[in-house]
C-alpha cells in the first residue's frame, strides 16, 4: 500500500486504484493501521457522514482550529462566517482582475515561445489572487509560495518515519513566520480609519454566538484560505495541458470549439483529480463494504480513484471533454464540498482562455517525465516546461 505513494506510481495511480476498487474497495494498511476507500459510493457515503467519520483527528492534530477539522455543529457556524467572500455573484465580480492578471502574467514570458507553465503561470495566478482577497500587498507575497507549500506537505505526517518529523519541523518554522506576519499586518488595519472590503475585513467584524473572532481564530482562517486557495488550482491548471498535450484529438476539438472549456476543466477535475485524497478519522467502529473499521482509525478517502469509477463513469479511463453525466466529486461532498469552488473554475477558465488566445502549437520542452507535487495527497506537475509560438495580446 505504501507504494501508492511512491513519486512513480504518483505520476500515473490509476492502474493500481483500477485493481485495488476492482478486488476490494475498502482497504487495509496493517504497517501504517490505515483504511482507504477507494469506490464512487464508498467515497460518497464517508463524506456524508460526519457524524462517523470526523474531519478531527481523536488525538488532536496541526490543523485542529482549522474549519477544514471541524465537525458540525461548530463547523456550520464557523463556515457561514467566510462563505460570503465565496458567492458565486461575488467571485464572478473578480472576473476583469483574473484576466488582467493572467495577460500581464504572460507579458511577461519571452516571446520566443518558452515558459515553465507552473512557475510563470499556473502557480502566481490563483496565488495573487488569494494574497488580494486576503488583503495582502505585493511586496509581501514572495514568502506565501514557501508558506503554502510547506502547508499542503503536512499531508507526511500521515505516513510517519523522517518524511513528518521533517515536515513538522518545516510547519513549526512556517507557522511562527507567519503569525509574526499576520499579527502585525492586524495591528496596521486596526490602526486604519476606515474597514477594507476583504475576507480579513469581514472576518474582522464576524461573531460566533454573541462573540467576536479572536486573533487566532482569524489566523486559522487566512492559513487556511491561503494554503487551499493557491496549490489546488495550480494544479488544475498543470493537468489541463498535461490531459490535452496527451490527447491532442480533444485539444484540437477544443481550439475548434472554445465554449467547451468549462466542460473540458470539469473532466480535468474528473479525470486528474488535483486533490486526490482527503482525510477522515473514525469517531466509532463502522463496517464498510462488509469490514469493520474501528473506532478512531485514519481513513484516506480517495476521490481521485473515486473519480474513475466504472459503476459511476460510464469510461472513465478516456479523458472526454464533451463528457456529460459527470458527477465528478473532485471538490470533495457534502458539509466540508470545497468553498472555493466556483473562484477555481473561474480562475481555470479565464486562464487558460488568455493563455490559448497567446500561444498557440503548445508542446512539452523536454523529454523527462513530469514531476509530480511533493504532497502525496496532491496530484499535478511540479514544473511542466512548455514550448509555443507566441501570440501578441
Ligand atoms: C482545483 C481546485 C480545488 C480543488 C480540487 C479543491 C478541493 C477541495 C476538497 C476536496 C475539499 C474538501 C476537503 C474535505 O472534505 O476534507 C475542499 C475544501 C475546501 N476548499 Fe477547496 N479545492 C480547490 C480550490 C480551492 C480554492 C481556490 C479555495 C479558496 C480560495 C478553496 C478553499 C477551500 C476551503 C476553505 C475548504 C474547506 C471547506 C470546509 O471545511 O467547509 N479551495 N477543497
Amino acid at each position: 500500500m505504501t507504494n501508492a505513494f511512491s513519486p512513480e506510481m504518483r505520476r500515473n495511480p490509476y492502474p493500481l486504484y483500477q485493481q485495488i476498487r476492482s478486488s476490494s474497495p475498502l482497504l487495509y494498511d496493517p504497517e501504517l493501521d490505515m483504511f482507504s476507500v477507494f469506490d464512487y459510493e464508498g467515497v460518497k457515503m464517508v463524506l456524508t457522514h460526519p457524524e462517523i467519520f470526523s474531519s478531527g483527528q481523536p488525538s488532536g492534530g496541526t490543523f485542529d482550529e482549522m474549519l477544514i477539522s471541524q465537525n458540525p455543529p461548530r463547523h456550520t457556524k464557523l463556515r457561514a462566517l467566510v462563505s460570503p467572500a465565496f458567492t458565486p455573484r461575488l467571485v464572478s465580480s473578480l472576473h476583469a482582475r483574473i484576466d488582467r492578471l493572467a495577460r500581464d502574467l504572460l507579458d511577461r514570458v519571452p516571446t520566443r515561445g518558452e515558459m515553465d507553465l507552473v512557475e510563470d503561470f499556473a502557480m502566481p495566478l490563483p496565488m495573487t489572487v488569494i494574497a488580494e482577497m486576503l488583503g495582502v500587498p505585493e511586496v509581501d507575497r514572495p514568502q506565501f509560495k514557501d508558506w503554502t507549500e510547506v502547508t499542503v506537505n503536512m499531508s507526511a505526517i500521515v505516513t510517519g518515519g523522517d518524511a513528518a518529523i521533517r515536515a513538522m519541523r518545516e510547519l513549526t518554522r512556517v507557522k511562527d513566520e507567519m503569525r509574526r506576519y499576520f499579527h502585525a499586518m492586524l495591528a496596521a488595519r486596526r490602526a486604519e480609519s476606515e474597514r477594507r472590503d476583504d475576507v480579513i475585513g469581514s472576518l474582522l467584524e464576524a461573531e460566533v454566538e454573541g462573540e467576536r473572532l479572536t486573533d487566532a481564530q482569524i489566523f486559522d482562517f487566512f492559513h487556511l484560505l491561503l494554503a487551499a486557495g493557491s496549490e489546488t488550482t495550480t494544479n488544475l491548471i498543470g493537468n489541463t495541458l498535461l490531459c490535452l498535450l496527451e490527447n491532442p484529438d480533444q485539444f484540437e476539438l477544443l481550439q475548434s470549439k472554445p465554449n467547451l472549456l468549462p466542460n473540458a476543466i470539469e473532466e480535468v477535475l474528473r479525470y486528474r483529480s488535483p486533490a486526490q485524497i482527503v482525510f477522515r478519522w473514525t469517531a466509532r467502529d463502522v463496517e464498510v463494504h462488509g469490514q469493520m473499521i474501528p473506532a478512531g482509525k485514519t481513513v484516506l478517502v480517495m476521490i481521485g480513484s473515486a473519480n474513475r469509477d466504472p459503476k459511476q463513469f460510464d469510461e472513465p479511463e478516456r479523458f472526454d471533454i464533451t463528457r456529460r453525466a459527470n458527477q465528478h466529486i473532485a471538490f470533495g461532498h457534502s458539509n466540508h464540498f470545497c468553498l472555493g469552488a466556483s473562484l477555481t473554475r473561474l480562475e481555470a477558465k479565464i486562464g487558460l482562455t488568455v493563455l490559448f488566445e497567446r500561444a498557440c502549437d503548445i508542446e512539452l520542452a523536454g523529454t523527462e517525465p513530469w514531476q509530480p507535487v511533493t504532497a502525496f495527497h496532491m496530484y499535478g506537475p511540479a514544473t511542466l516546461p512548455i514550448r509555443f509560438t507566441a501570440r501578441a495580446d
